[in-house]
């Protein structure tokens, strides 16, 4: 899958957290990039040992309905190598290489609806609640929005006034519900993290309808599966929840974990009319044993979100950390994604087109 590059300039930078920017674009020139509200970019920064080039992806917190900018919001992430150089970097002018908008996380408005959308974010995850926020706000004349924010304090609650100004501008339309884990005294608002519980409690007063309305998650792997438990509990059919995982494998105080039965295993993988025989370590995936080596394979997000590394395995067995990127079907055909798959026995061999 080959994806189309932008450089785009910086328009503006806006320090939103001690720990967060939002970084908006202009268009170029030539036209208008389209994206939908949920969406993200693919950002590639010389952030590597020796300046290599390294890619991230980053949802969109502008709205395509309501801004005129394209905008992302980076979270600084302990010793990280692009949300740290993002935030210490980029400035007014710049220009920087993105690739094309992509990802199923989205909700597309629908000017006739009427209906309720339930938003849960954690940290960095408001990004994408964001611009779903402000798009069915604008878009949806009878629907309403309430959102379920954690942070830690106060202080690290990103777009905290933003969403105050939308409860003023749109009334009982959006409900904001934060939750602080580690609050001041002078805080008056929930307290904790988002748990089943506290979920429930929160659903129940925004007069929820377990039946019809769509849920929205992102945030650390626990929560959402707290969340998508709670809702289990109503039986919510597994079409109205709606997740992004910005991390496959971490969750908030978790280290990442090697799958002890995988083994150094050869793999084989066709790419472009060239073909490429590498090592993949238990602790790799395909596309990181590839990277690695500088062998130039189609990625994007990295997270098994976005397709943009799909291959199919033609011979031997690979597994996957993270399936929701393909249908039933995909996986019938041996379809894979490289930069979640490890390959489990030897003899592997994968195409991409
Ligand atoms: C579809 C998608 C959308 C995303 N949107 C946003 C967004 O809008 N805003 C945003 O700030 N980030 C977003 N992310 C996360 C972003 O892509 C990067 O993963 C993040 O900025 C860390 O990159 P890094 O290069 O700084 O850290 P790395 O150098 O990749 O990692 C450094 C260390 O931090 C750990 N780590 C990596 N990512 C995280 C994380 N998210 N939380 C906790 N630990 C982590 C790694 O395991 C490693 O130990 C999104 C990710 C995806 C897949
Ligand atoms: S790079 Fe996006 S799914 Fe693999």
């Amino acid at each position: 899958m080959s994806l189309k590059t932008y450089f785009l300039q910086v328009k503006e930078v806006v320090q939103e957290t001690a720990d967060s920017v939002t970084i908006y674009f202009w268009h170029p020139l030539s036209e208008q990039i389209k994206y939908k509200a949920g969406q993200f970019i693919t950002i590639i920064v010389p952030a590597g040992e020796g300046g290599k080039k390294v890619r991230r992806s980053y949802s969109m917190s502008t709205s395509p309905h309501s801004d005129t900018a394209i905008g992302v919001t980076v979270k600084r992430v302990e010793g990280g190598l692009v949300s740290n150089y993002l935030n210490d970097n980029v400035k007014i002018g710049d220009f920087l290489e993105v690739l094309e908008p992509l990802g199923n996380f989205f909700l597309e408005p629908d000017a006739d609806a009427t209906r309720h959308i339930v938003l849960f974010a954690a940290g960095s995850g408001i990004t994408p609640m964001m611009s779903i926020a402000k798009s069915v706000l604008k878009m949806e004349l009878n629907s309403r929005v309430t959102l379920i924010y954690g942070n830690r304090s106060e202080d690290s609650i990103i777009f905290k006034q933003k969403l105050e100004e939308l409860e003023a501008q749109y009334g009982k339309r959006l409900g904001v519900h934060h939750l602080l884990s580690n609050s001041s005294d002078l805080w008056v608002g929930h307290k904790g993290r988002i748990s089943q519980g506290i979920a429930i409690r929160l659903l129940k007063e925004a007069d929820t309808d377990f039946d019809k309305d769509n849920f929205y998650l992102c945030g650390p792997v626990g929560m959402m599966e707290d969340i998508i438990a709670a809702l289990g509990i109503y039986n919510v059919s597994k079409e109205r929840i709606h997740k992004e995982n910005f991390h496959t494998v971490m969750v908030e105080g978790e280290t990442e974990e090697t799958d002890d039965s995988l083994q150094t295993q050869t793999v084989k993988v066709k790419y472009n009319g060239d073909e490429y025989e590498f090592e993949v370590k238990p602790h790799q995936t395909i596309l990181e044993a590839a990277l690695d080596l500088n062998i130039d394979l189609p990625y994007s997000c990295q997270a098994g979100m976005c397709t943009a590394c799909m291959g199919t395995c033609t011979e031997g067995k690979v597994k996957m950390d993270e399936e929701d990127g393909l249908t039933e079907k995909e996986l019938k055909r041996g379809v894979m994604l490289t930069c979640v798959a490890h390959p489990i026995t030897k003899g592997v061999v994968i195409e991409i087109d």
